[in-house]
C-alpha cells in the first residue's frame, strides 16, 4: 500500500479524511501541523505570531525531509500551505501518492466560520471578507496544489466516506 498524502486548503477536509482512512486501513495517521505543534510546544497561531511565517514554513520543510528519510508509511495530512514551496512538492511526492482535496471558497468559508485557529484568516470582519480572502489565496495557490497532486478529489459535493471511497479507488487504479 502506498503512503497516502493529503494536501489542500484549510477546511478542505484533510484531517477528517485522514482519520477515516487511518481507521479503515489500520494505518497510522500523521498531521504535519500537529507534529510541528507537539515538537515545538507552541500552537501554530503562536508560532506565526512569535517566530513569523517563514520560520513555520522551515519547520514544515524539515519535517517532510525527516519523514522521507525515516521512510514514513501511513496517512500524512498536511498544512494548507505545504505545497507552496517547490522543494516541498517534490518531498511530498517522494513520500507517497498525493491527493489534493479541493473545495470552493464558499464551502471553505462555511466550514471555517467559527474557527479562530488559522492565523492566515484571522481578523476577517465578516463572512464575505473571509470568503474573498479565501478565494484570493486559493487562486494564488491553485497551480502549486495542482503541481503537487497525483489525483484531485472534489470535496464540495461529497461526505467524508465518499472521499475515502474515491481515494481508495484511485489508489488501486
Ligand atoms: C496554513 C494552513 C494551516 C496551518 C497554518 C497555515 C496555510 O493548516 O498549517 O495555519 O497556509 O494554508 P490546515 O490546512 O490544516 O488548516
Amino acid at each position: 500500500m502506498d503512503t497516502i498524502v493529503l494536501i489542500g486548503y484549510m477546511g478542505a477536509g484533510k484531517s477528517s479524511v485522514a482519520a477515516a482512512l487511518g481507521r479503515k486501513l489500520h494505518l497510522k495517521v500523521h498531521d504535519t501541523d500537529a507534529c510541528i505543534e507537539a515538537r515545538s510546544g507552541m500552537t501554530i497561531s503562536n508560532m506565526f505570531r512569535d517566530c513569523g511565517e517563514a520560520y513555520f514554513r522551515d519547520q514544515e520543510t524539515s519535517l517532510l525531509k525527516e519523514l522521507k528519510e525515516e521512510g514514513f508509511e501511513g496517512i500524512l495530512s498536511t498544512g494548507g500551505g505545504m505545497p507552496l514551496r517547490e522543494e516541498n512538492r517534490e518531498l511530498l511526492r517522494s513520500v507517497g501518492k498525493v491527493f489534493y482535496l479541493k473545495a470552493s471558497p464558499a464551502s471553505i468559508a462555511k466550514r471555517l466560520s467559527g474557527d479562530t485557529t488559522r492565523p492566515l484568516l484571522a481578523g476577517a470582519k465578516d463572512m464575505a471578507e473571509k470568503e474573498r480572502r479565501i478565494a484570493d489565496m486559493l487562486s494564488a495557490r491553485a497551480a502549486a496544489y495542482e503541481a503537487a497532486a497525483d489525483e484531485i478529489i472534489d470535496t464540495d459535493t461529497k461526505n467524508i466516506s465518499k472521499c475515502v471511497e474515491e481515494i481508495l479507488q484511485k489508489l488501486t487504479k
